[in-house]
C-alpha cells in the first residue's frame, strides 16, 4: 500500500530536506542543490527551513550561501524515526504533524480508512489532546511524544483493555533504557515519578460484537518541558525536569516502538497471563496501595489487591467488599 497524503501531515519533501541536512551535519549545502534534491524552489527552501528554525532546530546559513545543521535535529519526522528502528510493522507508514488537533483522532480515521496495523502517527504539537475521562493533555510544541500507535489485534474485544498494559509496559522499558530511573505504573494507564506523572496512555477501539477492527493507543510523554503549568504542577512532571537533561525525543520513540511490538508480540502469542504477571511485579499499585477510586456515581477508598487474570484491578473496599475497578480513577489515598 502506497503512503497516502494525510492532509496536514507534513510534506514528505521536508522530511527530505531534513534527513539531507542531517547526513551532512556540519557540511554547508547550497540551497540550489537542496532545492534540486528535493524538487521545490529555493524559495520554498528557504521557507521550510524557517519552519524547521521555528521548532528549534539549529540550521545556520542563508538562501545565498546555503545551510547546514549545527545540532542534531530532534524532530520525529519519518525518516529519522524510521532510520532508528527494526524491520517490523511497527512504524513502518508513519505520518507526522506539526500541528494536528490530536493524533489519537487522527489514528482512528485512519484506522476507519484500511490503514495497516502499526501505522505511526506523531505529532509536534497538539491542538485538543485528549486523555481518559475527557481530560485534555497538554501538548507543548516539540517538548512532549504525542503519538497513536494503529493496531489490529487479533483478539477479543474484551481483551483490548490489557494493550494500555502492553503500551504502559512499553513506556516503562524505553524510559528506564533512557534515564537510567525506574518509572512506577499506576494502573490502567499513568507512568509516574514519585507521585507525579509524566506519561498518559488513551487506547481506543473500534469493534463489532466478537472482532476488533482496529485499536488506536495514544501515548504522550513529557520529555523536554522546562515547566509544567501552574494548574499542573502538584501532579505532573517531565523527564528534563526528573533528570536535570535534555532527552532525545527520537530517541526516546524508537526505543518506545521497539519495546511496544516487543510486548505486543508477546500478548498476541501467549495471551494476558505474561504481561498481568509483569504488570503486577513492577507497579507499585497492584498489590497493598491504599487508593481513591473516583467514579461517576461517587468516590470510595480501599487498599489494591492484585490484578484479575482479565488485567482489571482487585480493590478491597474499606465497606469489606473485594471487587475489580470496571470504571473510574484511581489516585493514591493518604
Ligand atoms: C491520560 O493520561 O488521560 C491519557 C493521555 C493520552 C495523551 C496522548 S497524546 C497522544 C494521543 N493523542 C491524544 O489526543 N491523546 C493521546
Amino acid at each position: 500500500m502506497a503512503a497516502t497524503m494525510i492532509p496536514g501531515a507534513t510534506d514528505r519533501r521536508i522530511d527530505a530536506l531534513l534527513a539531507l541536512l542531517c547526513d551532512n551535519a556540519m557540511i554547508v549545502i547550497s540551497g540550489a542543490k537542496i532545492a534540486r534534491e528535493i524538487g521545490v524552489t529555493r524559495t520554498t527552501v528557504w521557507r521550510w527551513i524557517e519552519k524547521l528554525r521555528d521548532l528549534g532546530v539549529q540550521v545556520k546559513g542563508h538562501p545565498r550561501t546555503g545551510y547546514h545543521i549545527e545540532q542534531t535535529a530532534d524532530v520525529l519526522v519519518p525518516r529519522l524515526l524510521r532510520k532508528r528502528l527494526h524491520q517490523g510493522p511497527f512504524g513502518k507508514r508513519i505520518h507526522h504533524f506539526f500541528k494536528t488537533d490530536s493524533t489519537n483522532t487522527v489514528a482512528m480515521h485512519l484506522g476507519e480508512q484500511g490503514e495497516p496495523h502499526g501505522t505511526v502517527v506523531v505529532a509536534e504539537e497538539q491542538t485538543a489532546g485528549r486523555g481518559r475521562a475527557g481530560h485534555t493533555w497538554y501538548s507543548e510544541k516539540s517538548s512532549g511524544i504525542y503519538m497513536t500507535v494503529l493496531l489490529r489485534p487479533p483478539v477479543s474485544p474484551q481483551q483490548a483493555p490489557l494493550i494500555t498494559l502492553v503500551a504502559g509496559l512499553a513506556v516503562r522499558e524505553a524510559i528506564l533504557e533512557q534515564t537510567g530511573l525506574t518509572p512506577d505504573l499506576r494502573w490502567p494507564n499513568d507512568l509516574l515519578f514519585g507521585h507525579k506523572k509524566f506519561c498518559g496512555i488513551l487506547t481506543e477501539m473500534h469493534a463489532e460484537q466478537d472482532q476488533i477492527l482496529f485499536v488506536a493507543v495514544g501515548i504522550g510523554i513529557n520529555v523536554n518541558h522546562q515547566r509544567i503549568p501552574a494548574e499542573l504542577q502538584s501532579i505532573a512532571t517531565s523527564l528534563r525536569i526528573e533528570t536535570n537533561r535534555v532527552h532525545s525525543r527520537l530517541e526516546i520513540c524508537a526505543r518506545l516502538l521497539r519495546h511496544l511490538e516487543t510486548y505486543y508480540n508477546r500478548f498476541v502469542a501467549e495471551g494476558a497471563d505474561p504481561i498481568v504477571s509483569r504488570f503486577s511485579e513492577v507497579s507499585s499499585y497492584a498489590r497493598g496501595k491504599r487508593v481513591r477510586i473516583a467514579t461517576v456515581s461517587g468516590t470510595y477508598l480501599g487498599t489494591t489487591d492484585g490484578l484479575e487474570p482479565s488485567g482489571l484491578l482487585r480493590v478491597r473496599r474499606d465497606d469489606g467488599r473485594t471487587l475489580p475497578v470496571i470504571a473510574g480513577t484511581l489516585s493514591e489515598a493518604n
